[in-house]
C-alpha cells in the first residue's frame, strides 16, 4: 500500500537564519526504506529529532523530497504536484499531537468536520454534510451535540477524537497518527488509543502510529520501526524488536525508557462511551 524507497529529504536551517539568501538545507531523513501493508499497524519510535514527524509529513508529500520514491496505492506519488495530489489526500491523512491549533478555533466542531465532504463532492449540500459530519462524531465516541460546539470548549481527549473524526471522514488507506496521547491522561490515552484500534479493524485502514510511549506501541503495533539522527536503525515484529532488539541504540532505548509491566487487557479495559457527553 505504501512503499518508500531512499527518501532524502533536506529542511532549510532553522538555526541558521541569513539576513540575505536562503539558510542552508539540512538533510533529516538520510534513505529511509519503509513499507506499510494495507491495513497493517507500524509504530514509529525514535528518540527527540530522530526524524519521526518530518517522516511523518514528508510520507504524505507533505515535505519535499530531495531524493527518493515514494509509492501510494500503487502509484508513484513522488512527483505529483498539488493538484494531482489532491485526489489522493481524502486517501492518506494525518492527525497531530496538538489538535488545539490544528482546529480553526473560529469554526464549530461541526462545520469543521462537514468541510472535507463538501470540498470532496461527497455531500450534495452543507445541510447533508452537517448531518454526515454528526454521524462522524457519534461514530468516534462523541455526542452529535458536539458539532455546536468550539474547539476551546472541548476537552483534550475530545479534540484528539474530532481530530480522528476528520481523518477518517473520507475513507484512507492510511492514517498517520503523530504523538495524539501525548499530554492526556493515561486513562484518555487508553480510550483515544482503543477508539484508534477499533477504527481501524472497522475500516481496515492502515495506521503509522509515532510514539514515544514504547508500552503503547507495543499493545498496537505488529510492527516497529526504530529511527535514530534521520535513518531507520532496526525494523521488524514488535515482539522480535522488544523481546531480542539487536541494534545498540533500541537496546539502549528499551532501557531508558523501562517498559512497565504491561496488561494486555489495559485498553480493554476502558469504557469507550465514558467520554460520550
Ligand atoms: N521545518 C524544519 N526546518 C528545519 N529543521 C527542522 C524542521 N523540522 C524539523 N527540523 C529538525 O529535524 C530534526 C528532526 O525533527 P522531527 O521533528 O522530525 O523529530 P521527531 O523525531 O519528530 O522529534 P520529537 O520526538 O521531538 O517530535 C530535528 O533536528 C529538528 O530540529
Ligand atoms: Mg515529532
Amino acid at each position: 500500500m505504501l512503499e518508500v524507497e531512499n527518501l532524502h529529504v533536506a529542511l532549510p536551517d532553522r538555526g541558521n537564519k541569513r539576513v540575505f539568501g536562503r539558510p542552508p538545507l539540512i538533510e533529516i531523513l538520510k534513505g529511509i526504506d519503509l513499507r506499510v501493508s494495507a491495513g497493517e499497524t507500524v509504530g514509529l519510535v525514535g528518540e527527540s529529532g530522530s526524524g519521526k514527524s518530518t517522516l511523518a509529513r514528508a510520507l504524505l508529500r507533505l515535505y519535499p523530497l530531495s531524493a527518493g520514491s515514494i509509492r501510494f496505492e500503487g502509484r508513484d506519488i513522488t512527483n505529483l504536484d498539488e493538484h494531482e495530489l489532491r485526489p489522493l489526500r481524502a486517501r492518506m491523512q494525518i492527525v497531530f499531537q496538538d489538535s488545539q491549533s490544528a482546529l480553526n478555533p473560529r469554526l464549530t466542531i461541526g462545520t469543521a468536520l462537514a468541510e472535507p465532504f463538501v470540498s470532496y463532492g461527497r455531500a450534495s449540500d452543507s445541510r447533508e454534510a452537517l448531518k454526515l459530519a454528526a454521524g462522524l462524531l457519534e461514530h468516534v465516541g462523541l455526542s452529535a451535540s458536539m458539532a455546536a460546539r468550539y474547539p476551546h470548549q472541548l476537552s483534550g481527549g475530545q479534540r484528539q477524537r474530532v481530530g480522528i473524526a476528520r481523518a477518517i471522514a473520507l475513507n484512507p488507506a492510511l492514517v498517520v497518527a503523530d504523538e495524539i496521547v501525548s499530554g492526556l491522561d493515561v486513562s484518555v490515552q487508553a480510550q483515544v488509543l482503543d477508539l484508534l484500534r477499533r477504527l481501524r479493524a472497522e475500516t481496515g485502514m492502515a495506521l503509522v502510529l509515532i510514539s514515544h510511549d514504547l508500552s503503547v506501541v507495543r499493545a498496537l503495533c505488529e510492527r516497529v520501526v526504530i529511527m535514530q539522527h534521520g535513518v531507520i536503525v532496526e525494523a521488524g515484529p514488535s515482539e522480535t524488536v522488544f523481546n531480542s532488539p539487536q541494534h545498540p541504540y533500541t537496546r539502549k532505548l528499551l532501557r531508558a525508557i523501562p517498559l512497565p509491566e504491561v496488561d494486555p487487557a489495559w485498553i480493554d479495559s476502558v469504557d469507550i462511551d465514558e467520554v460520550a457527553t
